[in-house]
């Protein structure tokens, strides 16, 4: 199964590809957890992509597919492709090497979501930075307060959840990622999601578009 998850910010890509990871087994590829990755590393990847990072904006195309090109060489057949493709030069880029490894998309998932609701959650977003795990402060609490109830590790806040970078981000997702919507849907690929439906509801639609090969 190879799939990539599409929408803005909020809309809970990351929580569901470490379901559809837990699930089925898929490796997950998350852009941003890879970038912020690098950038606490100070590897020379996350030192281009810092500044780009911390302002909302998206990292360059050419960094981004080649840090995926080296992911998918170590990838098994099945993924989950997580913040990526972002425009549409990155979903050809995308297209161009699957064609070449004869292993191609089956889905790209759309969470779709009022704005407002997305921008909230956002504000009350708790994030493990070694696993990436999300909490929601109001939805999804950790049972203490600052501390991920797997590894008790301590618990931050994005530096780019503050509301002017979320403002930013969202500005850059319509510009520069809504338009793979049409670009999925024309080619067949394109599986809708309610992003405001909760967790175990979306990640139940996902299985099962998936699973039947259902497109909407
Ligand atoms: P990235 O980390 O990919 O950020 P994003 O796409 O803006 O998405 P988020 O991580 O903010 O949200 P999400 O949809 O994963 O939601 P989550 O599951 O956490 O990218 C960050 C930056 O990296 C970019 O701005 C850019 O600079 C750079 N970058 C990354 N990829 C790039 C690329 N391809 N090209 C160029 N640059 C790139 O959920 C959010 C909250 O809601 C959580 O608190 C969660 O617990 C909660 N929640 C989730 N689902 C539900 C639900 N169903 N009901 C209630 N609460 C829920």
């Amino acid at each position: 199964m190879r799939v990539v998850f599409l929408g803005p910010p909020g809309a809970g890509k990351g929580t569901q590809a470490r379901r559809l990871k837990e699930r089925f087994g898929l490796q997950q590829i998350s852009t941003g957890d890879i970038l912020r990755g690098n950038i606490s590393r100070g590897t020379p990847l996350g030192t281009e992509a810092a500044d780009y990072v911390q302002r909302g904006q998206l990292v360059p195309d050419d960094l981004v597919t080649a840090m995926i090109e080296r992911e998918l060489e170590h990838a098994p057949a099945g993924f989950v492709l997580d913040g990526f493709p972002r425009t549409v030069a990155q979903a050809r880029a995308l297209d161009a090497l699957l064609t070449r490894r004869r292993t191609p998309l089956d889905a790209a998932i759309y969470f779709k979501g009022e704005r407002s609701a997305l921008v909230a959650r956002l504000a009350a977003r708790w994030t493990n930075p070694r696993t990436g795990r999300t909490y929601n402060a109001i939805t999804n609490p950790p049972k203490v307060a600052g501390i991920d109830d797997d590894d008790g590790g301590p618990l931050i806040q994005r530096e780019d959840d503050r509301p002017e970078t979320v403002a930013k981000r969202l500005e850059v997702y319509d510009r520069q990622t809504r338009p793979l919507v049409e670009y999925y849907r024309k080619a067949g690929k394109l599986v809708e999601v309610d992003a405001l439906a909760s967790v175990t509801f979306v990640a139940d639609r996902i299985a099962a578009a998936l699973g039947a090969g259902a497109r909407a």
